[in-house]
């Protein structure tokens, strides 16, 4: 592959002079789990999203499922999310025995859009999910008034959105609880599994922090059933010197999805992420639209472009959800880009000569597909 999708060799190579020193730190030092270094990073995390509280974890699913315990939403209550969305937005409700019920995405924000979330909202109705897709920012304003009116708690999927704004606010604090992923490729990335939750709430705070380990609120007294969704020390430690540098990594980010806009505007077949004014986007993903996804991406994938598909199945037509009783056609925006949607390569290290490859080959496909 001449130019991945994702790649963070050249990351972690420049990164090395900070992070190796902590890793013999914490490897002879036998703090491994908790403790320190991820006291430090939840702090800063806290501060970075404008929260009171960050409490870490292995996983964004782990933070999706703890959001819904915290909440006490279980068997019986209805969330709702969107299908245009990675699966594991959707564990965490089958986790806690809740139903998904699921409202279409705006086809130009590619969030939930909610102009149709009220008509889903029924008397089991407890929380909303949006899920600011590719880095860009649900519409709050609109999800949180209507939550307000109708008693809802709104839960962020934050995690492909560390850093971005909506109205100059930062995403994860919004809501009563914002779910991250720090999973290797994301924005925020860790050097291995992790996740994390935000809030502004103390008590929702303690109970995640309990819960994350064994439910133990106090020492071999566990009162509720728990899990071991523990952050390591080593994660902690790597994920609080990156943070330093997301706002460069995220102002990189933008700076390369602007010369791929520049770069394949004009082209009839190809649809690009719609730019909004007040765009608080930190650009997670590039992703483009063309009714010939397939054969574009063979002929990248020919040309040594690491381009991909998120996500080529709405959640609704999964095998796994079948039991939430949806059909094809059901949700015709998300299964509009579904089909369209082409990931191109973003990464804050990426060379801007590599983007123009990217479009100089794009460009050459379109063009052959069209004669
Ligand atoms: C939108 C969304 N939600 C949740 C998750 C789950 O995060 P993790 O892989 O850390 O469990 C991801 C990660 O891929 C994601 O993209």
């Amino acid at each position: 592959m001449m130019i991945p999708l994702f790649d963070s060799q050249l990351q972690h190579q420049r990164l090395a002079p900070e992070l190796m020193p902590l890793v013999h730190e914490i490897c002879t030092g036998g703090r491994f789990i908790l403790g320190p270094h991820v006291e430090q990073f939840e702090t800063a995390f806290a501060e970075y999203c404008q929260a009171a509280h960050c409490v870490a974890l292995n996983s964004g699913t782990s933070a999706l499922h703890l959001a819904l315990r915290c909440l006490e939403i279980g068997a019986g209550d209805e969330v709702i999310t969107t299908p245009m969305t990675f699966i594991a937005t959707l564990w965490a409700m089958e986790y806690v025995g809740a139903r998904s019920v699921l409202v279409d995405i705006d086809p130009r924000r590619r969030t939930i859009d909610p102009d149709q979330i009220e008509r889903a909202i029924t008397p089991r109705t407890r929380a909303i999910v949006p899920v600011h897709l590719y880095g860009q920012p649900a519409e709050m304003d609109a999800i949180l008034e209507i939550a307000a009116r109708h008693g809802l708690a709104v839960i962020e999927d934050a995690a492909q959105a560390h850093g971005a704004r909506h109205a100059g606010r930062r995403v994860g604090g919004l809501g009563a609880i914002g779910c991250f992923s720090f999973y290797p490729t994301k924005n925020l990335g860790a050097c291995g599994e992790g996740g994390g939750l935000v809030t502004n709430d103390a008590r929702l705070a303690a109970r995640a922090r309990a819960l994350r380990d064994h439910a133990q609120q106090r020492r071999w007294r566990h009162e509720t059933q728990g899990y071991n969704y523990r952050m390591d020390a080593l994660q902690g430690a790597v994920l609080y010197v990156k943070l330093r540098y997301l706002d460069g990594w995220n102002a990189a980010r933008r700076r390369l999805a602007a010369r791929y806009r520049e770069r394949l505007s004009g082209v009839e077949t190809l649809d690009l992420p719609h730019v909004f004014q007040d765009s608080g986007s930190v650009e997670h993903l590039v992703v483009v639209e063309s009714p010939q996804r397939e054969r574009l991406l063979q002929r990248l994938s020919a040309a040594g472009i690491g381009a991909g598909l998120h996500y080529p199945v709405p959640v609704h037509l999964q095998p796994a959800m079948t039991h939430l009783g949806y059909a094809p056609g059901d949700f015709p925006n998300a299964e509009r880009l579904a089909e369209r949607c082409l990931s191109l390569p973003m990464f804050p290290e990426l060379e801007p000569q590599a983007v123009d490859a990217v479009c100089d080959a794009l460009l050459a496909a379109c063009e052959a597909m069209a004669r």
